[in-house]
């Protein structure tokens, strides 16, 4: 079969050449944003009169059966087509013969396939935020429903102070929040037009960028043409986009891990999204936040993969960059999978209030409110005051006992300045609902946080 640039050449490639050479096996994925690109770059042409109304309507037209040859799984794709822009196009010249010929006029696949990746990963933006926003809605629920939940806030997996289950849920709305101005930000910044670029330099046709940018839904088109050829940037955007959000996605499914061991115990998964062993009977694991976590792994070597792709590139276009697909085809479908199955295994699974109280009984989780006691009450300097605290732990623990349920008279054998009133303040609730200050865990700042988020959420619709 005679190529669409075999003019120069004396005899055709190698078959071997052919298979290496090739993105088709994963660019055809990018057919509507190809075949949507040359539609608009076809209707530009004719309206500066490089084609005919007539050639554009043609363009049009066959492109538009080729969609739909692709979607009914009725094209064939050749691999010595090399990718998908010289399938659709070698397609198009054998359905309507002399315009097809024409559509190539001031492109080159450097710009194209820079138009159509673009095209991609801004639609994928815009699908990644709505699953974050789902994601976002069911934790939202649940902390509604649990601002009064006690949990062992921790710092070095060791039990510090009290907190409730909303403030903990809310971190990961924040995280989360970041994560889709991160993308809105990046979707804003990358919303610029490469098409018109040619193969790095320009075109000596009279076309009209601006229109195609209109036409495509771009703000602005791209200031210069070398850049822009071989600008990957929007790509690794989104990749690291996708890290992050898998990052913060990782951290969540290991506490999810480790809430539904018998350790811990503070949830259970739903049978829905748990799994057995093949081997031993009792066991329901959790696979789904293990593989969330593990599925970090290749979306940060995605990342890494195009990072070292491009470094070291010499301007403009080199083949290399058609390595930049794959990755962020991969990352872009396992993160939204990953959040999907995080907010169904989020959404049913149990969660053990009673335990994530009982958690709370042990490990002296009150220490720092007997300390901010002595010095508010007592007016002992902090340093003294935690010394003292220091010792009460060891009273406490000499005793078996945790020090939020300690006697004043034990107390008071630690340091005699401490009042009957101390008890209130080793309570649990107490001590949660004391830490008032902006952002802290109290229930009344918890409840604000709320507030804040859902106001956020409100203003996007
Ligand atoms: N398949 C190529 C890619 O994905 C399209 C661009 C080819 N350009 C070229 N000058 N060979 O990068």
């Amino acid at each position: 079969m005679s190529k669409l640039w075999s003019g120069r050449f004396a005899t055709s490639g190698a078959a071997l050449l052919d298979q290496f050479n090739a993105s088709l096996p994963f660019d055809k994925k990018l057919y509507a944003e190809d075949i949507k690109g040359s539609i608009a770059h076809a209707t530009m042409l004719a309206k500066q009169g490089i084609l005919t109304e007539d050639e554009a309507d043609q363009i049009a037209k066959g492109l538009l059966q080729i969609k739909q040859e692709i979607e009914e799984e009725k094209f064939v794709f050749d691999i010595a087509h090399e990718d998908i822009h010289m399938s659709v196009e070698t397609r198009l010249i054998d359905l309507i013969g002399e315009a097809g010929k024409r559509l190539h006029t001031a492109r080159s696949r450097n710009d194209q396939v820079a138009v159509d990746f673009r095209l991609y990963v801004q639609k994928e933006n815009l699908v990644i935020v709505r699953a974050l926003e789902e994601v976002i809605d069911v934790l939202m629920s649940i902390a509604k429903e649990h601002t009064n939940t006690l949990l062992p806030g921790m710092t070095h997996l060791q039990h510090a102070q009290p907190i409730n289950l909303a403030f903990h849920l809310l971190a990961y709305v924040s995280m989360f929040k970041r994560d889709i101005e991160r993308l809105e930000s990046s979707y804003q910044r990358n919303n610029v037009l490469p098409l018109g670029c040619a193969a790095l330099a320009g075109t000596p046709h009279n076309i009209d960028r601006e229109y195609v940018a209109k036409l495509l839904g771009f703000d602005s088109v791209s200031v210069n043409c070398l850049d822009t050829v071989s600008d990957r940037d929007f790509a690794l955007e989104i990749l690291f986009n996708i890290s992050t959000i898998m990052m913060h996605i990782s951290r969540f499914a290991e506490e999810l891990i480790l809430w539904s061991s018998y350790e811990f115990k503070f949830i259970t998964l739903s049978d829905e999204y748990s799994t057995g062993s093949s081997i031993m009977p009792q066991k329901k694991n959790p696979d789904v936040p293990e593989l969330l976590r593990g599925k970090t792994g290749r979306v940060n070597g995605n990342l890494i993969s195009l990072l070292t792709v491009l470094k070291g590139l010499p301007l403009a276009y080199n083949k290399d960059m058609q390595e930049d697909k794959e990755g962020v085809f991969d990352s872009v479908e396992t993160v939204f999978m990953s959040l999907n199955i995080l907010k169904e295994a989020v959404r049913t699974m149990t969660i053990n209030v009673g335990r994530m109280k009982q958690a709370c009984e042990v490990g002296h989780l009150s220490a720092t409110d007997l300390a901010d006691y002595l010095v508010q009450k007592c007016n002992i300097p902090f340093r003294e005051a935690h010394f003292i605290t220091g010792r009460a732990v060891a009273h406490a623990e000499g005793l078996g006992i945790d020090l939020s349920v300690m006697s004043v008279p034990e107390l008071q054998k630690v340091d005699a300045r401490i009042g009957e009133d101390v008890s209130e303040y080793l309570s649990l609730v107490h001590s949660m609902n004391a830490r008032t200050s902006q952002g802290g865990t109290a229930v009344s700042s918890t409840c604000k946080q709320i507030e804040i988020f859902e106001t956020w959420i409100t203003s996007r619709h």
